[in-house]
């Protein structure tokens, strides 16, 4: 493992056009540029921590309609590549794994629309954008951090401020929200979907053109509940080695609620986040709750 001269392996954050990455990230980004997407191909975008993993099993299980065993084929960074990433030894890479598979792909990203490859675009590629309250989002960023030895070390007090890998909270959801009606995205939200995942996975179901019982949808939400995540090998991340995930810091399946960010923000902290967060969302009102 490529180490630091403190023998930690923690990475720092480089940019492109202005937003902070993993400098492995930013090393690969030329063959991630000019990544050719097929029409068929499904994006799922996201910022980081705001449901990704729950995301993609939900379409996995849609597209496989509700057939255990084939969702339970390989692990979801197998099934289901992440675009811009790199092993930290540069193993194995989302380009790579992709380029030996054949569309139709579902590609995970957590890149801002402004630096989704332009092929998705050309294409005309369905996209399907989570997002996730951002108080929740930080706290799960932060716990995923302790957890992760190549993420840079953050705390709790830059997560707030907003200085994270794919850069801000804000401009991510909206650049995804704003183009929502020009662009084939469905735009889901994480507590919509903890409130009534019936609703929600019949929503993906639709926009997928998959017709599906009543009875697989409700299969559909028991497989992909975080109890039933939490147990599957294939889709806890429990693949990915210790040297990476330390799993005595933290847990990639933590709790999966709305609401977590009551136990880490103090009053003060939440009454100037919520002035913060109502200047920078007034001019995009994307209806985000934090209780259900
Ligand atoms: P917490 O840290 O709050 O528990 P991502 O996949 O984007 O990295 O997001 C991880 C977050 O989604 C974690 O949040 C994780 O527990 C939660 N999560 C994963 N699977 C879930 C599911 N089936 N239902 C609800 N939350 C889930």
């Amino acid at each position: 493992h490529d180490e630091n001269m403190d023998g930690t392996t923690r990475e720092r954050l480089s940019h492109i056009q202005g937003i902070p990455l993993l400098e492995r990230v930013v090393k690969y980004w030329p063959r991630v540029e000019k990544f050719q997407a097929s029409e068929e191909d499904l994006l799922i975008a996201t910022y980081p921590k705001a449901g990704t993993t729950w995301t993609q099993e939900v379409v996995d299980s849609i597209l496989n309609e509700g057939d255990v065993e084939k969702c339970k084929r390989a692990p979801t960074q197998v099934r289901m590549p992440f675009l811009e990433m790199t092993a930290p030894d540069g193993s194995s890479s989302g380009i790579t794994k992709l380029e030996v598979m054949d569309p139709p792909r579902v590609i995970k990203t957590h890149l801002p629309i402004q630096l989704v490859p332009r092929s998705f675009w050309d294409a005309g590629c369905k996209v399907i954008y989570m997002a996730r309250n951002p108080k929740d989002t930080v706290v799960s960023y932060y716990h995923f951090d302790r957890m992760h030895l190549y993420q840079p070390d953050i705390c709790l007090v830059l997560c707030k401020m907003g200085i994270l890998g794919w850069g801000s909270w804000y401009d991510h959801v909206k650049g995804y929200w704003k183009e929502r009606h020009n662009k084939k995205i469905l735009y889901i939200l994480y507590e919509d979907m903890k409130e009534d995942p019936v609703r929600e996975v019949t929503r993906i179901a639709q926009f997928l053109k998959r017709q599906l019982s009543k009875s697989t949808i409700e299969h559909i939400v028991q497989m992909t509940a975080f109890s039933a995540m939490r147990e599957n090998p294939m889709a806890n991340y429990s693949t990915i080695p210790d040297t990476i995930f330390d799993r005595t810091a933290s847990e990639f399946m933590r709790k999966g609620e709305v609401g977590d960010w009551k136990n880490h923000f103090s009053a003060g902290e939440d009454a100037a986040f919520e002035e913060h967060y109502r200047k920078i969302m007034s001019d995009c009102p994307i209806p985000i709750r934090f209780t259900i």
